[in-house]
């Protein structure tokens, strides 16, 4: 499973990249948001620390025509950017028309498995379930995301699965238990996801040992 992260902040992606594990970013119009930065400005910073690797970019409008002009701006700005497009009526018009101009695209805001095959037959290079999103509503996203990967599995589709919204620890196992290609986490939750208490205390108690080694030696 590959780890992307689901931020626009630069300190993020720097400090997760010197980690080997990054590859690629994922943001979305609330995240840039966050950044206080102007939308292309915010995107370019980003796209320089990831040279080739994927960065998510939303489109602005759900509206086909106008999500094909901006997806090919964003595609100006960097040839690794995949265009993100919400899940709609106009967004799998525009998922068509991208595909036919070998854009690639990542359908976001997944809730359900219809909208994940809809989304991949119409072309998506990516889609996006959103896992805590729907574990908020008492529905099960790790689920979704099994029945997308089986899905594009089993009929061949050039379409990987990115597990969404990701909220904890689990989430990010239960990901690649059911076989997600990737997981797009926050900062927090990768922290998290390395900790454990056993850890903590086994390497205390290894360096403890060994300083004590040392005291004995000197003696
Ligand atoms: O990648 C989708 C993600 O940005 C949504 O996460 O936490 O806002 O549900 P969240």
């Amino acid at each position: 499973m590959d780890f992307y992260l689901d931020t626009a902040d630069i300190n993020q992606i720097k400090e997760i990249d010197k980690w080997g594990i990054l590859r690629g970013v994922t943001t979305n119009p609330s995240i840039i948001a966050k950044t206080g930065r102007d939308y292309q400005d915010a995107v370019s910073e980003v796209l320089a620390i990831m040279g080739n690797r994927h960065v998510s970019v939303e489109t602005l409008k759900d509206d086909a025509d106008i999500i094909v002009e901006q997806g090919k701006k964003y595609r100006e700005w960097g040839n690794n950017v995949v265009v993100k497009v919400a899940t709609t009526e106009e967004g799998l018009k525009a998922l068509s028309q991208l595909r036919k101009l070998g854009i690639p695209t990542n359908a976001t805001l997944i809730f359900s498995l219809n909208q994940g095959i809809l989304a991949a037959e119409a072309g998506a290079n990516y889609i996006s379930p959103f896992v805590g999103r729907l574990d908020d509503i008492g529905s099960d996203g790790i689920g979704l995301v099994e029945d997308c990967v089986n899905y594009v599995e089993e009929n061949g589709l050039d379409c990987k699965i990115i597990s969404a919204s990701l909220r904890s620890p689990q989430h990010l196992e239960e990901s690649a238990k059911v076989g997600a290609h990737i997981a797009t986490c926050p900062y927090s939750l990768l922290q998290k996801a390395l900790k454990h208490p056993l850890n903590d205390l086994g390497l205390k108690a290894f360096l403890d040992d060994w300083e004590e080694a040392k005291r004995k030696l000197k003696k």
